[in-house]
C-alpha cells in the first residue's frame, strides 16, 4: 500500500492507474508544473545535479532515496500517508462519526478555500527564493534551499491532487490559478502577505525556514486532524518532509550565532560596528531579523477572535494541532481569557483557536530561541535573543496597525516610528546583510558570516560537493 510507483509519469500512491479521467487530468497538469518550475523556480541550476533526497514510500523507516538529480528532473509525485482503518473524526459536533473519503457538500467551498490558501503558500516560498542561489554561503546549504525548494514544490502536487480528485472543475481551475499567481506580483500576487515578502539573503532564507515553514507544520498538524481523510493523510506525510525545512532554519540561526560568537571573542568586543567590519552579522541585527519573520509569520494564524475557526473546528475540518492532548474536543461550554486592547474579555473558546493554535506555535518557536541563548551564555556573553510579543507588528486582528513595542506594551505613535528601525531591519541593516553575501561554491568551504554545519547529509562527510555546478 504504501509502496510507490515510480513507473508512471506521476509517481504514487494512490492508485492513479485505476482513475484514467483523474490521471489524465493531472498528466494535463504536469507540463504546467514544469513550466512554471522552469520559469519561477530556482534561476540558472537546472544543469546541476543535486544531492537530493526523494521520497520512495511513506513509511516511518526509510521512506526516503537520496542521490545526485538534476532538479527539473526530480521526481514530484503524490504520496499519502496510510490510511487508519475504522479512523473516527476527532473533535467538533461530529465527534465519533466516520471520517469522510469525499468530500461533505455543504463543505464543499470552505474545504476548497483552505485547500487552496494552503497550497497558495508552498509555491510562493519557491517563487521567493529563487535568486538565492546566486549567492550561498557553501555547497551544503545550495543543497538545503534547493531540498526546500523541490519539497515545496512536491507540497504543492499534494493539494493539487486534491483539487483534481475532489473538487471536479472547480478544483481544476484552482490548480491553474495556483501557478498564475506569483509572490510579489502587483497584478496576481500570492494570497497571504508573508509569501509575498521578498526572501533575498540567506539570514531572511533562515528565519523564514525557522518562523514561516513552522507556521506551516502547524497548519499541516492541523490539517492532519481533518474529518476530511485525504487531506488528513496527505498532510501527515508532508509534515515528514517539512520537519528538515525546520531543522534548515534553526541550524542556519545556530551557525550564524556560532560564527558571531567567534567574532566577538577574538575582537574583544560586542560592538556592532566593529563586528560587521569583521564581516560578521551582530546579534542586535540577528535579532531584528527574528522580530521581523516572527511578526510576519503570526498574523498567517488569522484574528484573534474568528467565526471561521470556529466553524472550521465544529465542523470537523480543521482542528488544533495535536488534538489528542486536549481533554475537550467539542469545545461548546469551553471559554478563553483573551486580553484585546480594550482589555481582558472572555470569548467562547470555539472562537478563539486562532489565539491557541498561535500560542502553541510561540512556544515551539522558543526552542530555537533557547538553544541559540544557550550558546551566547557559554561564549560568556550578556546578551539574550528573545521572541517578539505576539501583539508587535500585526496587520491582522485585534492588535493590527497599533503602536506596540516588541515586549507588547501598547506606546505613543510617534515613539513606534522612531524606534521601528532599531526593531526590524532597515534599509541599511538589509544592505550590510546584501553585502556579505557572495556566493561560495567550494567543496568544504564557508562564507566568513557563518560557521560550518556540524555534520554532513545522510552521513556525509561536510566536504561533500553536494551540488555538481556545470
Ligand atoms: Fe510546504
Ligand atoms: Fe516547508
Amino acid at each position: 500500500m504504501s509502496g510507490i510507483n515510480y513507473s508512471e509519469k506521476i509517481p504514487n500512491n494512490v492508485n492513479l492507474v485505476g482513475d484514467r479521467t483523474l490521471q489524465r487530468a493531472l498528466e494535463h497538469w504536469q507540463p504546467h508544473f514544469l513550466q512554471w518550475w522552469h520559469e519561477m523556480g530556482p534561476t540558472d541550476f537546472e544543469k546541476a545535479d543535486v544531492y537530493l533526497r526523494t521520497a520512495i514510500s511513506v513509511d516511518a523507516s526509510g521512506w526516503a532515496h537520496y542521490g545526485a538529480v538534476k532538479m527539473p528532473e526530480y521526481r514530484w509525485g503524490i504520496f499519502l500517508a496510510d490510511a487508519v482503518p475504522e479512523r473516527k473524526i476527532g473533535f467538533g459536533d461530529a465527534m465519533g462519526q466516520p471520517v469522510w473519503q469525499q468530500v461533505p457538500g455543504e463543505y464543499r467551498s470552505t474545504l476548497r478555500r483552505l485547500i487552496v490558501t494552503q497550497g497558495d503558500t508552498e509555491p510562493a516560498s519557491v517563487e521567493q527564493q529563487r535568486l538565492l542561489g546566486h549567492t550561498c554561503p557553501s555547497l551544503y546549504d545550495l543543497r538545503n534551499l534547493f531540498q526546500v525548494n523541490v519539497e515545496e514544490g512536491r507540497h504543492l502536487w499534494a493539494m493539487v491532487y486534491l483539487l483534481h480528485a475532489y473538487f471536479g472543475r472547480d478544483g481544476r481551475e484552482e490548480a491553474e490559478e495556483l501557478l498564475a499567481r506569483h509572490s510579489g506580483d502587483s497584478d496576481k500576487p500570492r494570497i497571504l502577505t508573508t509569501f509575498n515578502e521578498p526572501v533575498s539573503d540567506w539570514l531572511s532564507f533562515y528565519c523564514f525556514t525557522y518562523f514561516t515553514d513552522r507556521d506551516g507544520k502547524y497548519q499541516l498538524k492541523s490539517f492532519a486532524e481533518s474529518g476530511f481523510d485525504p487531506l488528513s493523510r496527505t498532510c501527515r506525510f508532508m509534515l515528514t518532509e517539512e520537519a528538515h525545512h525546520m531543522f534548515v532554519g534553526e541550524t542556519g540561526i545556530s551557525r550564524v550565532v556560532k560564527r558571531t560568537l567567534e567574532v566577538m571573542k577574538e575582537l574583544g568586543t560586542d560592538d556592532p560596528a566593529r563586528i560587521r567590519a569583521h564581516g560578521a552579522v551582530d546579534l542586535p541585527l540577528l535579532q531584528k531579523y527574528l522580530n521581523f519573520w516572527c511578526s510576519s509569520s503570526l498574523d498567517l494564524f488569522g484574528s484573534e477572535i474568528s467565526s471561521n475557526s470556529a466553524q472550521n473546528f465544529a465542523s470537523g475540518l480543521k482542528g488544533r494541532p495535536d488534538e489528542s492532548q486536549y481533554e475537550d474536543h467539542v469545545l461548546r461550554n469551553a471559554s478563553f481569557n483573551m486580553t484585546t486592547p480594550q482589555g481582558t474579555e472572555t470569548v467562547p473558546m470555539l472562537n478563539a483557536l486562532n489565539e491557541v493554535m498561535r500560542e502553541s506555535y510561540l512556544k515551539d518557536c522558543e526552542i530555537g530561541l533557547k538553544r541559540w541563548n544557550r550558546q551566547i551564555e557559554r561564549a560568556g556573553f550578556d546578551l539574550r535573543l528573545a521572541l517578539p510579543s505576539s501583539r508587535f507588528r500585526r496587520s491582522i486582528g485585534a492588535w493590527a496597525g497599533l503602536p506596540v513595542d516588541p515586549q507588547g506594551r501598547l506606546i505613543d505613535k510617534s515613539v513606534f516610528e522612531q524606534n521601528l528601525g532599531s526593531w526590524v531591519p532597515s534599509a541599511a541593516d538589509r544592505a550590510f546583510v546584501h553585502s556579505l553575501m557572495h556566493k561560495v561554491a567550494e567543496p568544504g568551504k564557508m562564507a566568513a558570516w557563518i560557521a560550518p554545519p556540524e555534520r554532513g547529509i545522510n552521513n556525509l562527510p561536510v566536504e561533500y560537493e553536494y551540488v555538481k555546478l556545470h
